[in-house]
């Protein structure tokens, strides 16, 4: 079989330590003899897993004090719900740069006023800039990787009030100043792990003073309950925590997050290249400034729009898995995560000027 290069938006693209000590640990988890999914939660054994992975989570982001790591289930969008039951008391600021910072946006609505900047009017193909805070909103909310449209915020804003941040598609792939937030969440099954898990980095004392008090939440529904258990409260996924605890050794052992910036800003750079260099493609989103660094989107020129479906049928024919834009957008998607390697970018180019060489006039 020819090498298969894995662009899938996420799940995604792991290290190979993430699907070898996943393997080792159902043979037998931590010298128990025992799977991992047999084991009990509340082991010595599994109690280290949580501990390391939630230490060393908080090592790499060289978070402050005063911050735990939750690994909850129900996927990023439960946050989307969770964030504004906990903390949404009467207004709530948004950034809606596309599709899944809108269904944050639906479910803040539910609880409270939303003030929104966004840039639907041109299919979220630029990020907003024009936008203030309003001091006395509760939180900001930001989605700081369009995984779909494909813009990424690579800075840490400055917001008059706290912070929030999904950051599913764009977590660990560069250093983040934790201080300026109080809360990141993000599903893991782009870049830190297999899905069904949730991480959540929050700032206690935020969880606990900042919680709506006169709305009645459930248990599993209030970022307290899991920030007081150690994020022991329930059982969590097990085996998936340790594909998570595998990336971040992988990501430690590779230079951590700075090192992880260089290599995605090299990988993306060749490929934004060669979109604008080749005669057949154009970049989805117009301005650098805001271009993903994890979700590199593309479509045909105008003149060439007809060879689109070609073009994904001869690239897959060549190994290269999952660049379809997704059904809303069109075009083609290649995502870049911390996993994939520079030679899968490297391929996927020249692909593309095989390509160019057969079709353009
Ligand atoms: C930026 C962003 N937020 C939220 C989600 C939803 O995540 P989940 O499927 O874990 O609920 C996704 C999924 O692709 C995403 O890309």
């Amino acid at each position: 079989m020819a090498k298969v290069h894995n662009f899938y938006a996420g799940p995604a693209i792991l290290p190979e330590k993430a699907y070898k000590m996943t393997i080792d640990a159902i043979k037998n988890f931590a010298g128990t003899g025992i799977p991992i999914m047999s084991i009990s939660h509340r082991s010595k054994q599994f109690g280290e897993l949580m501990e390391n992975t939630q230490k060393l989570l908080l090592e790499l982001l060289d978070a402050p004090e005063g911050y735990s790591v939750l690994f909850l289930g129900g996927g990023a969008s439960t946050q989307f719900g969770m964030v504004p039951m906990n903390f949404l008391k009467s207004k709530a600021f948004y950034l809606d740069t596309g599709r899944w910072a809108s269904k944050a946006i639906d479910d803040a609505k539910l609880y409270g006023d939303v003030v929104v900047s966004s840039s639907k009017d041109k299919g979220y193909t630029y990020l907003p800039k024009d936008y203030t805070i309003p001091q006395d909103a509760d939180y900001a909310h930001v989605t700081t990787n369009n995984t779909v449209v494909g813009t990424e915020l690579k800075h840490d804003i400055d917001s008059p009030v706290p912070l929030i941040a999904d950051m599913s598609s764009d977590f660990l792939s560069r250093p983040v100043d934790v201080s300026k937030y109080v809360l990141i969440y993000g599903g893991a099954q782009k870049n830190i792990g297999p899905a069904g898990v949730t991480f959540v980095v929050v700032k206690d004392d935020f969880a606990h003073e900042q919680l709506v008090k006169d709305r009645p939440i459930p248990n599993m529904l209030r970022y307290t309950t899991h920030v007081d258990k150690k994020s022991m409260y329930n059982t969590p996924a097990a085996m998936n925590i340790v594909g998570v605890y595998a990336t971040l050794l992988w990501v430690k052992e590779n230079g951590g997050l700075a090192a992880m910036e260089k290599r995605n800003e090299e990988k993306s750079q060749m490929l934004y290249d060669e979109i604008e260099r080749n005669k057949l493609f154009v970049a989805n989103i117009p301005d650098p400034e805001d271009r993903s660094r994890m979700n590199v989107t593309f479509v045909m020129k105008e003149e060439y729009k007809d060879l689109e479906a070609k073009f994904v049928e001869f690239a897959e024919s060549r190994g290269m898995i999952g660049i379809k834009g997704h059904r809303s957008v069109g075009g083609f998607r290649a995502s870049l995560y911390n996993a994939l390697p520079l030679d899968s970018v490297k391929a996927l180019v020249k692909v593309m000027q095989e390509f160019e060489k057969k079709y353009a006039k």
